[in-house]
């Protein structure tokens, strides 16, 4: 069992994380956790987003990633600031080997039977399916898993907590990511704790 393996299967959504202000994140964390999502995705989209991996890695439980990393010198940066797993939206060589050779769980997204080709030629099996509603939705990934039989994704882009158990009733998706579970503005604590706890209910 690789590391992203073990990561995917902790619960059947990974929140993905757009955190705005540092003193957010902490609260954030406590309440997925508490809500029964350990695995959380730090999208790098915001300005501290590395300080938020920082800080929401002092929370007991939580395993605190990275999203979003476009290139090897994002990959060294959540390095440095303790990211556990790391995401991106695509595939690229570089960046793979980069992932590769500092052992950090990498999944890689996928859109096509090209990008898990070339992640199987850097030894990957696990991919972030994405953007999954806009680049077909469950038909899509169906016709692409068909193709491989051992490979494993996390579908996210467009998800809700609506849709989610139809894509974890895919045999292929481990788990599914999504931004649903954290709405945007001041962390209202209770209401997030709520929304794990519902989405840790959903089954894979
Ligand atoms: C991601 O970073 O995985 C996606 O942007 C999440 O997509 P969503 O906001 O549509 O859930």
């Amino acid at each position: 069992m690789s590391g992203i393996d073990a990561i995917m299967r902790l619960a059947p959504v990974i929140p993905v994380l757009m955190i705005e202000r540092l003193e957010d994140a902490v609260p954030i964390a406590e309440a997925l956790v508490a809500g029964g999502l350990p695995a959380l995705e730090v999208t790098l989209r915001t300005a501290c987003a590395l300080d938020a991996i920082k800080a929401m890695k002092q929370v007991k439980g939580a395993v605190v990633g990275a999203g979003m990393v476009l290139d090897v010198q994002q990959l060294l940066e959540t390095l440095e600031a303790g990211a556990e797993f790391v995401t991106s939206p695509g595939i690229g060589r570089s960046l793979g080997q980069a992932a590769q050779s500092a052992e950090i769980p990498y999944l890689p997204g996928a859109a096509n039977a090209s990008d898990i080709m070339l992640g199987f030629e850097l030894g990957l099996s696990h991919f972030k399916f994405f953007p999954a509603e806009a680049n077909g939705g469950i038909p899509a990934l169906k016709a692409i898993a068909a193709a491989f039989g051992k490979v494993r994704f996390c579908p996210a882009g467009g998800i809700t907590h609506g849709t989610a158990g139809n894509w974890l009733a895919l045999e292929s998706v481990l788990c599914v990511g999504g931004s649903w579970v954290v709405p945007r503005g001041a962390p209202d604590k209770h209401a997030i704790e709520g929304a794990a706890r519902a989405a840790r209910a959903l089954h894979a």
